[in-house]
């Protein structure tokens, strides 16, 4: 059975002292939830991530890296390898977040070598996609976010899915307070999950989770769960505050 999961993406927000408060918190809130089969995860910055994995280790609470180099090591001066990631213990990390597309050029290619590179070492994968406001607008929503999968991730082994996460991201919604409803999140899940049964297994397709992003809320976290595709949501904006990321947790 696949499982739910509940992530929140804390970007370049929250210093060292902010981070272990906002874990803290958390962790009050929801150490009496019964997370049956409900994975709840965290993605601090890069200089966090050690002190954030460690504040965990008793709790209910996973932490990822947002990121990660493709390359073992070497002269790539900021960056980040998945050896590093490991020797901390992250067992998981975000691959192909709009942002890292946009802003930080990560095209399709870059974005197959950074799967390729996590999968390799036993990281876990959490890849985001999604189209952005044209592509849905001209109704090619379908067609770009299955290229997008073509391209970065379609390509993996079959043993390779039990460790990705799919996230389904429509640019036009992340942080601009506009969400995808219900309909439109189902619609896109329900193709992935199909993409997928195409491209390997019905069974594979059916145990991959397949997240949902781009402000969700507590007021609206609830209706998108409720579709039988989306198995949980990535989360920016509103993971910033226990209160609300708890809340949205709940109404997993
Ligand atoms: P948002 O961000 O919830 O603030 O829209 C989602 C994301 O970028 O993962």
């Amino acid at each position: 059975m696949r499982q739910k999961i509940v992530a929140g993406n804390w970007k370049m927000n929250n210093d060292k002292e902010e981070t272990k408060t906002l874990i803290e918190g958390l962790k009050k809130e929801i150490e009496n939830l019964p997370l049956d089969n409900t994975r709840v995860i965290v993605a601090p910055s890069f200089v966090n991530l050690e002190s954030a994995v460690n504040q965990s280790e008793d709790s209910n609470i996973e932490v990822v890296a947002q990121n990660m180099h493709q390359t073992k090591n070497g002269a790539y001066t900021g960056e980040v390898s998945a050896d590093m990631l490991k020797s901390i213990g992250i067992k998981s990390v975000i691959i192909g977040h709009s942002e890292r597309r946009s802003i930080f050029n990560e095209n399709d290619e870059i974005l197959a070598e950074k799967v390729d590179a996590a999968l390799a070492n036993g990281l876990e994968v959490i890849f985001c996609f999604g189209e952005k406001l044209e592509e849905r607008k001209t109704d090619n929503h379908l067609l770009e976010v299955g290229s997008q999968l073509k391209n970065s991730i379609l390509h993996i082994a079959a043993e390779d899915w039990k460790n990705v996460v799919l996230a389904y991201e429509p640019v036009w919604a992340i942080g601009t307070g506009e969400t995808a409803s219900p309909e439109q999140a189902q619609e896109m899940h329900a193709f992935i999950r199909n993409v997928v049964a195409k491209n390997f297994t019905q069974e594979i397709a059916d145990n991959v989770s397949i997240l949902y992003g781009g402000s969700v809320k507590p007021t609206n976290a609830e209706e998108i769960f409720s579709k039988p595709d989306v198995d949980g949501g990535l989360i920016g904006g509103a993971s910033l505050k226990a209160t609300d990321f708890s809340a949205i947790i709940k109404a997993i």
